[in-house]
C-alpha cells in the first residue's frame, strides 16, 4: 500500500530502474531547475533604489550568512570558498554589514524566522567571533522567538567548547559535512579523519544535547561498492541523528578529483542505473530507520528538523545575503555579495548601491511552484490560470511513467522516482508553464 508522508513524498517500495530513461541527464542541482525562469528576469538594479519606499511585510524571512574559508580544500568542491582562516576582521565585516543593510526601513523592520551561516566552513570563525556575530544578530535584527540558526560545519573545525557556546548564543541546528563514513571514500575526497574519528566526533556532539543534529552524505562517488555504501547507512542508524542530506557527487570541472575521475561525470544508462541503485537503497534504508523525506535531498526523524530556512525560501520568503560570496533574494531582487575580500570590502561603503537582478512576475508565483516540487509535491495553486490546462495534461503523463502519484487535495506527490528526478520535474514543469504564459 502506498502511504503518502508527512512532506507529501509517498513511502513506496522502490521500483527497478527502467531502461527508458524520462530524462536523459539527470539534473542534481536546484539551480537547474530554476533556470527555465530566465526570462522572467528583467535586468540589474541597484538595491536602494529598489527597496526605496517598499515597507515590509510580515512573512518570515531567512538570513544567510557565508563565511568562505575552508582550512583544506576537498577534492570534489568548488563552492564559493578560499583556502585559509577567517581573520577577527571578517567578523568585523559581518558586523559592518548588518549596521548597514539595516538602515534600509524594509531590511530593518522584517521578521526573520532562520538564519543559516553556510560556506565554506562556518565553524572556521573563532569561538568569539561566532559569539559576536550571533550577539550582533540579535541587536540589528528581529528574530522571530522560535528562529531556527543552522551552523554548518566540518567534523575538524568544531570542538564541545565551541559548540556549546555558540548553542549559548542560540544556535539550534548543526549539519556536520561527514560526507562519508568509509575509509576510502573520505580518502577520495579528501576528508580529514577515519570513519571511527567521526562517529566518535558525531556522539560527542549529540551528547551536548543539540537534538537538531544533521549531516551531509555524498553517495555514487567513483567506484563506491554496496558494501561502502552499507557502511554508511550502518552508521547513520547508529547515531541519533534528526536528518541527514543526500548528494549524489557532482564531479565538477576545476576540482581537483576531476583530474582523475572526470570519466565518472559522463551520464550513461548504465552510471543512472547505479546512481538509482544507491539512491533507492539510501531511501529505503532511511525510512526503516524512521526517516522520512523532507525535500529532495533531505531526510529527516518527523518533528526533529524543519529545515525552516529552506522551507521559508522555497515558499518565497526573502533571504538577506551577509558575507563575501552570499546569494540572496530581497522583495524579488536577485543579490550576490562579491567573492573577493576587497571587493565585498568596498562595497559595504554603499549598501544601497549594490546591484541586483529584478525580476517580474509571475517570476515569484512559479519559484514558489518549483520550490513545492523540491518539497515533494507539484500544485497548481501558485501557476497562472492559463497554464492550468498544459500543466495537468503533462502531470497525468508523468503519473503514467510514475513519476508522479494522482492528483489528490490539489497536488500531485512525487513518487520515489520522481524524487530522483525532482530537478528535472521541476525545470520541464515550469518549463511548461512559461510557454503558457
Ligand atoms: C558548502 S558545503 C559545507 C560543509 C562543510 N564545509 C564541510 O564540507 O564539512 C555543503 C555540502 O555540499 C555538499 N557538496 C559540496 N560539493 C559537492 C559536490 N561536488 N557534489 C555533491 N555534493 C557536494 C557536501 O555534502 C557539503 O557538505
Ligand atoms: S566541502 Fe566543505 S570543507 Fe570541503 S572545500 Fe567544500 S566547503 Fe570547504
Amino acid at each position: 500500500m502506498t502511504t503518502v508522508l508527512h512532506s507529501g513524498i509517498s513511502s513506496v517500495p522502490m521500483p527497478a530502474f527502467s531502461e527508458e530513461l524520462p530524462y536523459p541527464r539527470r539534473k542534481r542541482s536546484h539551480h537547474d531547475a530554476i533556470m527555465p525562469l530566465q526570462p522572467l528576469c528583467d535586468g540589474t538594479g541597484t538595491l536602494g533604489e529598489h527597496l526605496k519606499d517598499r515597507i515590509a511585510d510580515p512573512q518570515p524571512r531567512a538570513i544567510y550568512l557565508h563565511i568562505p574559508f575552508c582550512r583544506r580544500i576537498c577534492h570534489f568542491c568548488n563552492m564559493r570558498r578560499m583556502k585559509g582562516s577567517p581573520e577577527s576582521h571578517y567578523a568585523d565585516l559581518l558586523i559592518r554589514e548588518m549596521e548597514a543593510v539595516t538602515r534600509i526601513p524594509y531590511v530593518r523592520d522584517g521578521m526573520y524566522g532562520a538564519v543559516y551561516f553556510g560556506g565554506g566552513t562556518p565553524s572556521t570563525l573563532s569561538t568569539p567571533d561566532l559569539q559576536r556575530v550571533l550577539q550582533a544578530l540579535r541587536t540589528h535584527f528581529n528574530l522571530t522567538d522560535d528562529v531556527e540558526i543552522t551552523l554548518e560545519s566540518s567534523l575538524s573545525d568544531l570542538d564541545e567548547d565551541k559548540l556549546k557556546a555558540v548553542m549559548a548564543e542560540g544556535v539550534n541546528r548543526l549539519s556536520l559535512g561527514v560526507q562519508t563514513f568509509h575509509d576510502r571514500g573520505r580518502r577520495l575526497l579528501g576528508r580529514l579523519g577515519d570513519g571511527d574519528w567521526v562517529k566518535a566526533r558525531v556522539r560527542r556532539f549529540r551528547d551536548l544535547g543539540l537534538d537538531n543534529l544533521g549531516m551531509d552524505l555524498i553517495y555514487h562517488y567513483p567506484m563506491q561498492s554496496d558494501g561502502e555504501l552499507a557502511h554508511d547507512l550502518a552508521a547513520i542508524a547508529e547515531l541519533d541523528l534528526a536528518g541527514f542530506s543526500l548528494y549524489s557527487l557532482m564531479i565538477r570541472e576545476k576540482s581537483r578529483l576531476a583530474h582523475e575521475h572526470m570519466a565518472h561525470a559522463a551520464q550513461t544508462p548504465q552510471t543512472l542505473a547505479r546512481e538509482w541503485q544507491l539512491f533507492s537503497r539510501i531511501l529505503e534504508a532511511g525510512q526503516r530507520q524512521g526517516f522520512e523525506v523532507l525535500e529532495l535531498t533531505k531526510m529527516v526523524k518527523p518533528g526533529r528538523d524543519r529545515y525552516r530556512y529552506v522551507a521559508l525560501r522555497y515558499q518565497g520568503g526573502d533571504t538577506l545575503p551577509l558575507g563575501a560570496g552570499a546569494g540572496g533574494r530581497l522583495a524579488g531582487m536577485m543579490l550576490m555579495n562579491p567573492l573577493a575580500l576587497d571587493a565585498y570590502t568596498q562595497g559595504l561603503e554603499s549598501v544601497t548601491g549594490r546591484e541586483g537582478m529584478t525580476t517580474r512576475p509571475p517570476y515569484d508565483a512559479l519559484y514558489r511552484f518549483i520550490g513545492a516540487i523540491q518539497f515533494g509535491r507539484v500544485t497548481l495553486e501558485p501557476v497562472p490560470e492559463a497554464a492550468h490546462g498544459a500543466l495537468l495534461k503533462r502531470c497525468e503523463q508523468l503519473v503514467d511513467q510514475a513519476l508522479l502519484t494522482p492528483l489528490k487535495d490539489g497536488c500531485y506527490p512525487l513518487t520515489p522516482k520522481g524524487i530522483f528526478w525532482g530537478n528535472n520535474l521541476a525545470a520541464e514543469l515550469a518549463g511548461c508553464v512559461m510557454e503558457h504564459l
